[in-house]
């Protein structure tokens, strides 16, 4: 059984040099490291920087606010990520969770077979091992003994977590079907092929969510979460073109799922998975009541029955949902006969939503910008820029996606007034300190 991961990575679009620019820009500004590169590097392992963070970060609270904050019928949860075998022999994972490798016999590469038919994309070889399954977890041993007695488990999704503690979050919170535990956190799985910048690395964070339904709700749900979670990508500012849903076929399915739809977005490589919403029955509740004596049931009192739900889950993957939004956003325009590189990115998600430019380093001018930053912060991350010209100070903004910045100049000091440049329209107005965060906050769009 294959990963429920994503397409083939080579549709034979040409890549238009958009990936090694985001990937550049990434790494220039500060969003994206390759983790230990002190050392040359760690393979599939990356370090979010302090732009990258934030970016990351409101990528997650963003799927956040929609999928737990504004309903009444998701709740959260954090579960640990070291676990131990018996969850991830209940779950299917431990005979399951592999994919297809073979090696090239030429050039000694390693490959999943699924994705490169019969020939070595390294070196052109067909000389290729038969394939065989390599499994994905990582595998560790909890404690000073490394004994059978003692092997754990990384997770490789966050999912199980939400079907161990399914009686847990019913008992404490008095939910009742239909209704969905929300978690966001770090995955790991021992990935064959690792590519793609962020889009396929070994440790990775999800977004997540399992909704328990009635059984013959499922596919009502179902059809509701597809329509949610693609509108979601689409509010936040992914074109419609960069975006289509693709049903799996009976074959691709995963272990656990009576149907998934992903979606999918279009990479500089073509199509490739940015989320997953599966119908997976009672497969699991049924599963981890089995395996562990525990029964994980719902009685419905109006109706006097216990039944095990269904539930539909929609799997999205934060680290390559924010690598999407990146490409998306990407840009180059001319402003007063320059190319600028522009990061489009909805103020939701940019790093930082405000920069403070004092027009002068002058340090009669620091004391209100200053104050000034101190008023905004509440409201909106911020930044404080006071080196180069304003000019440069603007296209640094721009390269980073910040939606305004605001420039305190000499006339400040007189007219309480500040200049507010918008990044998308380089227009710039006057607004009045006192109106400034009114002003501001009403550029925003709604928060959902
Ligand atoms: N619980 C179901 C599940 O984990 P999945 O399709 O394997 O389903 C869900 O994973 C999402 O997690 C994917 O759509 C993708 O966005 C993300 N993901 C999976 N493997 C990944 C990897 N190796 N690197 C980065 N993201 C990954």
């Amino acid at each position: 059984m294959g990963t429920p991961d994503e397409a083939a990575p080579d549709s034979g679009l040409p890549d238009s040099g958009l990936m090694e620019k985001v990937v550049n820009l990434a790494k220039r500004r500060g969003f994206v490291f390759q983790s230990a590169e002190i050392y040359g590097g760690f393979r599939s392992t990356y370090d979010y920087g302090p732009l990258g963070v934030l970016l990351l970060r409101n990528v997650k609270n963003a799927w956040w606010r929609s999928m737990v904050q504004y309903r009444d019928d998701v709740v959260g949860l954090d579960a640990a990520i070291l676990s131990p075998p018996a969850i991830w022999a209940a779950s299917g994972h431990l005979s399951t969770f592999s994919d297809p490798m073979v090696d090239c016999r030429k050039c000694n590469e390693r490959h999943r077979s699924d994705l490169i038919g019969d020939t070595c994309p390294n070196c052109g070889s067909k000389d290729l091992t038969e394939a065989r399954d390599f499994q994905l977890m990582f595998k560790t041993h909890a404690g000073p003994v490394e004994d059978e007695g003692s092997v754990a488990y990384l997770r490789p999704e966050t999912a199980q977590g939400m079907f161990t503690n399914f009686m847990n979050i019913l008992t404490t919170t008095r939910k009742k079907p239909p209704f969905g535990i929300a978690q966001v956190g770090k995955s790991f799985r021992n990935e064959i092929t690792p590519q793609n910048f962020v889009f396929r690395t070994r440790e990775f964070e999800q977004m997540e969510m399992e909704f328990f339904v009635p059984p013959a709700e499922a596919t009502t749900w179902f059809d509701y979460w597809v329509e949610e979670r693609y509108n979601w990508y689409l509010d936040l500012g992914i074109p419609k073109e960069m975006l289509k849903l693709r049903p799996h076929d009976k074959e691709e399915l995963s272990h656990y799922s009576a149907g998934t739809t992903d979606i999918e977005f279009l990479f500089p490589w073509g199509w490739g998975e940015l989320e997953g919403v599966a119908n997976r029955t009672d497969f699991d509740l049924k599963a981890h009541s089995a395996a562990s004596g525990t029964p994980l049931e719902y009685f419905d009192q109006a109706a006097n029955e216990r039944y095990t739900p269904y539930v539909i889950e929609p799997a999205a993957g934060a680290t390559r949902a924010m690598m999407a939004f990146l490409l998306a956003a990407y840009d180059e325009d001319e402003v007063g006969g320059e190319t600028r590189t522009i990061l489009r990115l909805d103020w939701r998600l940019a790093p930082t939503q405000v920069a403070v430019l004092p027009l002068s380093k002058k340090a009669e001018l620091e004391p209100l910008a200053r104050e000034i930053l101190g008023m905004l912060q509440p409201h909106f991350q911020c930044d404080y820029d006071v080196t180069q010209s304003i000019g440069r100070r603007y296209r640094r903004q721009d390269e980073v996606g910040t939606p305004w910045c605001v420039t305190v100049d000499f006339d400040s000091l007189e007219d309480k007034a500040v200049t507010v440049r918008d990044r998308d329209t380089t227009e710039q107005v006057r607004i009045p300190i006192t109106e400034l965060v009114a002003n501001l906050i009403s550029r925003t769009t709604p928060t959902n």
